[in-house]
């Protein structure tokens, strides 16, 4: 199959527009467009990006006497969430077990980033990068990409002095959710190293129930009062317990659904 049909063919298995396939692909609509009409050719780095996507939805594209060849992967459709959850746990760890996480940058979107990289770097091929394309969530919607890089350099400069302006950054931040996937996990770390340089504190998740603290997060756009509450009472000053950081990450995954590995089991010491 040439590489037009090859596009069609993703689109239909898929059932996206090729407008939703261009916002997958963080291309444009004219892009995926002139792949379908035969014009043009996806670039080496467009043909990662592809790869990538079709692995994400349990798709394989092989090539296949010139052209490609589309098969659906066998493992069944939890596997890719369940090693998503096993890769990027264990470099949370790693994470905390080589110390990396005390030279990133605190309280930076560059500290968010570097964060988000090192944890789903082998997984996403936009670890670490700003999103190009709006998300929502139940009736709310973050950034709106238009505003999103100035909105993160405001954040950035937003003081961290005190626990309530940690709690403020943090609430903001999250209305920015600056990646595709990945904001809940990657920004709860972040602000746990806020906290711990800044007041040698850090939450233990593990004592933040899922339901209140989806509440608070869901409320706190307009009102921070319940989040502030809730993570203040977490607080602990035990900032290099690893098994409370163990506990913690297997909360901030369970938040996100995510429960099918214990961080401990994933220790190789
Ligand atoms: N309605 C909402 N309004 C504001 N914030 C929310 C809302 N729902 C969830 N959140 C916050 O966003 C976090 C993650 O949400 P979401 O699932 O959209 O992100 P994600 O990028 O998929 O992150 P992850 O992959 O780590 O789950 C939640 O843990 C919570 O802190
Ligand atoms: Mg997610």
């Amino acid at each position: 199959m040439n590489f037009s049909g090859t596009i069609k063919e993703l689109r239909s298995r898929l059932g996206l527009t090729q407008m939703e396939l261009a916002e997958q692909l963080d291309v444009t609509f004219a892009t995926v467009n002139r792949w379908e009409s035969g014009r043009n050719k996806p670039a080496a780095a467009a043909m990662r990006k592809i790869f990538g996507f079709c692995r994400r939805c349990g798709l394989e594209l092989t090539e296949k006497n010139g052209g490609f060849q589309i098969t659906a992967v066998k493992e069944d459709p939890a596997f890719s969430e369940r090693e998503e959850e096993r890769i990027s746990k264990k470099k949370a760890l790693e994470l905390f077990d080589t110390g990396l996480i005390d030279s990133f940058e605190v309280g930076t979107f560059k500290g968010l980033s570097q964060i988000h990289a090192f944890l789903f770097g082998d997984i996403y091929d936009f670890a670490g990068k700003i999103r190009t394309v709006n998300i929502a969530k139940g009736y709310f919607r973050f950034a709106s990409v238009m505003y999103l890089e100035a909105a993160l350099a405001k954040i950035e400069a937003m003081p961290q002095d005190t626990y309530e302006h940690i709690i403020e950054k943090y609430v903001e931040m999250n209305v920015a959710h600056p990646f595709r996937e990945g904001n809940g996990r990657s920004t709860r770390i972040w602000l746990d190293a806020i906290l711990k340089k800044e007041l040698g504190k850090v939450v233990d998740w593990s004592r933040v129930d899922r339901e209140d603290y989806l509440l608070a997060m869901e409320r706190s756009p307009v009102r921070d009062l319940e989040i502030k509450a809730l993570l203040r009472a977490a607080l602990t000053d035990q900032t290099g317990d690893r098994g409370v950081y163990m506990k913690g990450i297997d909360a901030s995954y369970r938040y996100e659904g995510y429960s099918s590995y214990k961080t401990e089991d994933l220790s190789e010491r």
